[in-house]
């Protein structure tokens, strides 16, 4: 088996890339309701990382649900399904020894445990948005929570589909409490703590 694919064996290995980007790979995977605040840490995160010469890639719905999941709705086996593929996308992203930042709801342990699985447990740091649905719902910024409560939209995470919380999380953050920059600067550090930075 192992050489049906010599060309395998000519391939640049992902130390090659880590030593030329000088930093190693990993995944930074939040988890949250819809609102919670991932998109948003997670684009402050990649700013300050970039500013420290840190090569980041952000998968977040505007890029996967629309894209390559843009087949997929939300019942529980499209859901898997959803975070199967990302997570098969995010392994390449890490593997080129890239820092991942994905932005998905994921609402399940198990569905998050096939994530790390797929990726890899060593570089995956999950990390919770654990705004609390109130505050998720009075923001209500595209309007979804409102529907879901008229009705409108069925299986929607936290009223009418069920979000676990996650059992050993590497960091929380809650954003009715913390500032941007305090969730960031939290991140920053367990992040810059990984990634063995040579530059
Ligand atoms: S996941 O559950 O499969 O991880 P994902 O993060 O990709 O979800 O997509 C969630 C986003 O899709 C929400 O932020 C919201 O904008 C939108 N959405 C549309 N319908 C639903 C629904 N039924 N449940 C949750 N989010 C929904």
């Amino acid at each position: 088996m192992e050489h049906i694919y010599p060309i395998f064996d000519k391939m640049l290995s992902r130390e090659d890339k880590e030593k030329m980007l000088g930093q190693h790979g990993i995944m930074v995977w939040f988890t949250g309701l819809s609102g919670s605040g991932k998109s948003t840490i997670a684009i402050a995160l990649e700013r300050e990382l970039h500013k420290r010469g840190v090569l980041c890639r952000i998968l977040d719905g505007d890029n996967i649900r629309t894209g390559i999941n843009k087949n997929l709705g939300f019942s529980k086996a499209d859901r898997v399904e959803n975070i199967r593929r990302i997570a098969e996308v995010a392994k390449l992203f890490v593997d080129t020894g890239i820092v991942t930042i994905a932005a998905f709801i994921s609402p399940s342990n198990d569905i998050r445990e096939m994530a790390a699985d797929i990726i890899g447990r060593d570089d995956f740091l999950e990390v919770y948005v654990s705004t609390p649905i109130e505050e998720c719902e009075r923001r209500d910024v595209k309007g979804l929570y409102a529907k879901a409560r008229r009705g409108e939209i069925k299986d929607f995470t936290g009223i009418s589909a069920p979000f676990e919380v996650p059992t050993h999380p590497a960091l929380v953050l809650d954003t009715s409490v913390l500032s941007l920059k305090e969730s960031v600067d939290r991140l920053l550090e367990l992040v810059m703590s990984r990634i063995h930075l040579t530059k």
